[in-house]
């Protein structure tokens, strides 16, 4: 069977809850979660499909690469070890918040991605962005994110069915 691995950071808050929701519903598969802090890049490629969830919470949580930015340092391990991620396919969640930083909502997502394309992944998992009211987002192509977006905050009630439609997606790509 096909193995999936789903990796989030940060601990303890809507990222980490919703990386439980979305394991639960692929029940039946193989699949297993982990913080960021707890791999090496070794660890990730045991998968055949990765699932990545972040949250946009502050710059400095995702823009530079300081020792505690566990994005920077398991990208770092991946190039030093000459990895890429050219045969793996890979989904993206973020979590954001579309009232409070509506010119700025899930921008992290844009990096993550745009670091997994530099690294020859398949990214699938795009997402509609109706149904959010928000100014500007790095983490749109077109009408669609690059991956699902919560937004835990102020749309608590997407949580269920926004995963359920996005697993489902996933089911026919992971196959
Ligand atoms: C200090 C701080 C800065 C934030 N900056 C942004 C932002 O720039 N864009 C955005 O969409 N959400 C922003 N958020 C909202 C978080 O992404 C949102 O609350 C998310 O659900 C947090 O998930 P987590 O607790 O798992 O990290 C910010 C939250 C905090 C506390």
């Amino acid at each position: 069977m096909k193995k999936i691995g789903i990796f989030y950071w940060p601990l303890k808050g809507n990222v980490e809850r919703t990386a439980e929701v979305i394991a639960k519903k692929f029940e039946g598969y193989s699949v297993e979660v982990f913080s960021l802090d707890k791999v090496v890049a070794e660890d990730l490629f045991k998968f055949d499909y990765l699932i990545f969830g972040n949250s946009t919470v502050g710059a400095s949580h995702w823009e530079d690469a300081t020792d505690d930015n566990k994005w920077y340092l398991m990208f770092h391990d991946v190039e030093q070890k000459n990895m890429d991620f050219k045969d793996k396919k890979i989904a993206l969640y973020s979590l954001g918040d579309q009232v409070n930083y509506p010119h700025n909502f899930v921008d992290s997502l844009q990096l993550i991605y745009s670091h997994f394309k530099g690294m020859n992944a398949s990214i699938v998992g795009r997402w509609p962005n109706e149904g959010y009211d928000f100014k500007e987002s790095l983490a749109l192509d077109g009408n669609e994110f690059v991956g699902l977006v919560l937004d835990l905050d102020n749309q608590e009630e997407t949580l269920e069915s926004y995963t359920t439609r996005w697993v489902e997606m996933l089911k026919k790509e992971f196959v």
